[in-house]
């Protein structure tokens, strides 16, 4: 058995990286226990996570919101028709921003507007506008929390998939013991963490390729793109979340991989597939965002080439395509594309689809055509429309890192019943051995 002091820091590690870069909305109510949703934002901040609370008009009575503003480094937002707030970070642009929204402490009045769909204060409005998964701690008088109407109001809440973290039972700020205190921040970080780990891909083996290439002109001089990385790197980060082993295949990026898989760095398209090919063996989705060149220069001056005065002719040929070469070589291996289009990009999408004959195809505007998104080179939101066989979805504008749970979520679906249909087609015919996935 663990000692107590090292399983609290077994969780306590575990939630840190879970929770690490997570965009966090605290709501906070008007309950005795608001001041101990200071202790809360400081744990979330200590694990890496950007916060920005909401309060209500009552919890304002309790705590300031000064003391939150300077735990969250963050303006508190605590008015619906505010007009300067909602020209700032409205409870639209709150309610998308946010990955997950803690209540904490929640007040039993609280918990009856949320589960009667209210939406004439912020933080409700906010609730209701956001389609992430919503956690309540409540916090209340254990007569309040036992009351018929409180409980009915949990069980529906729970029925519609929000989290209920606690209350913890023991001596109450009214001077009763009993259940109806606000579960101990530790526990509420842990029951928070849960909620990024969906375990979808538990089990599976997920390959991921990230960032530009660069195919060198000479000794100091290369080809490349504005790709950061940042949506395969979040790609990779939300396969790990949904349980796989994830190995990441990343050209050069100024980011730190995210922890527990195994990052390969590689410069060129070359060194690219030489890599995947090396490593493909016992993945089962093959996932390839980066933006590989497609031309190289034939042939790379050894040293550096001097400047002169007359124009000079760039010879190029094209670089391995390694989607398709992938896909070709192991054509049971599920693989999803990843397209950036400035123009038809539906039409472009799905010819993609087609002559890869890949799975899935994820597209998404750049360049100019990438208004809405902020254009998706480097920028940290993006938006994403999906094209498969039988069937297409949107994703609409998000962080980068919420977009790439959703379609993480939508590629273990798809996997799933493509593997089944695999399953099924080898009881019809025997397919030889070296035409299914990569060998263990
Ligand atoms: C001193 C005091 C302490 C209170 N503590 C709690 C509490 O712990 N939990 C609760 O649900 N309500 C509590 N209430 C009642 C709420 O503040 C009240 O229902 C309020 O309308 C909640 O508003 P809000 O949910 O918009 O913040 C308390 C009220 C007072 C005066």
């Amino acid at each position: 058995m663990c000692p107590r002091g090292q399983q609290q820091s077994l969780l306590h590690s575990a939630y840190m990286e879970r929770l690490f870069n997570k965009r966090i909305l605290l709501g906070v109510t008007g309950s005795i226990a608001a001041y101990k949703a200071a202790e809360v934002v400081r744990r979330l901040r200590d694990a890496g996570a950007d916060v920005r609370v909401v309060m209500t008009r009552g919890a304002t009575e309790f705590v300031t919101p000064m003391t939150f503003q300077a735990l969250s480094g963050h303006p508190v937002n605590q008015e619906l028709l505010d007009t300067e707030a909602e020209a700032g970070m409205g409870h639209i642009e709150l309610a998308r921003w946010a990955d997950t929204i803690l209540v904490a402490p929640a007040s039993a009045d609280f918990l009856a507007r949320l589960a009667q769909g209210r939406a004439d204060d912020l933080l409700s409005a906010i609730c209701l506008a956001s389609d992430v998964p919503l956690a309540m701690a409540p916090a209340m008088n254990g007569q309040m929390w036992q009351n018929a109407a409180t409980q009915q109001n949990v069980r529906t809440l729970v029925a519609r998939g929000v989290l209920m973290l606690g209350p913890d039972a023991g001596e109450q700020a009214c001077g009763e013991t009993g259940v109806g205190r606000l579960q101990a921040p530790e526990i509420l970080l842990a029951g928070l963490a849960e909620l990024f780990q969906s375990g979808v891909l538990s089990g599976k083996t997920v390959m991921v390729t990230a960032g530009p290439t660069r195919e060198a002109i000479d000794a100091v001089r290369y080809l490349s793109n504005h790709s950061s990385g940042k949506m395969g790197f979040s790609v990779a980060q939300a396969a790990v979340e949904a349980g796989a082993r994830v190995i990441l295949v990343s050209g050069p990026v100024a980011m730190t991989p995210p922890d527990h898989l195994q990052c390969l760095s590689v410069v060129s398209a070359q060194e690219m597939i030489d890599t995947v090919l090396t490593h493909i063996h016992g993945v089962d989705i093959f996932i390839a965002t980066a933006a590989v060149a497609d031309y190289r220069p034939v042939k790379a001056a050894t040293g550096k080439t001097k400047k002169k005065a007359e124009r000079i002719q760039l010879e190029l040929e094209p670089t391995p395509d390694i989607l398709a070469e992938i896909k070709a070589r192991f054509p049971r291996l599920f693989c999803v594309g990843f397209a950036a289009e400035t123009e038809a990009l539906d039409e472009y999408a799905q010819d993609k689809l087609l002559r890869k004959g890949v799975e899935m195809i994820a597209a998404n505007w750049v360049g100019p055509a990438a208004t809405e998104t902020g254009g998706a080179f480097g920028s940290d939101s993006n938006a994403l429309r999906l094209f498969w066989k039988d069937g297409s979805a949107e994703l609409p504008v998000a962080s980068k890192q919420k977009l790439a749970r959703q379609l993480i979520l939508q590629i273990a679906q798809l996997e799933e019943m493509w593997s089944q249909r695999s399953l099924d087609d080898d009881k019809v015919v025997t397919l030889p051995d070296s035409g299914r996935r990569p060998g263990r």
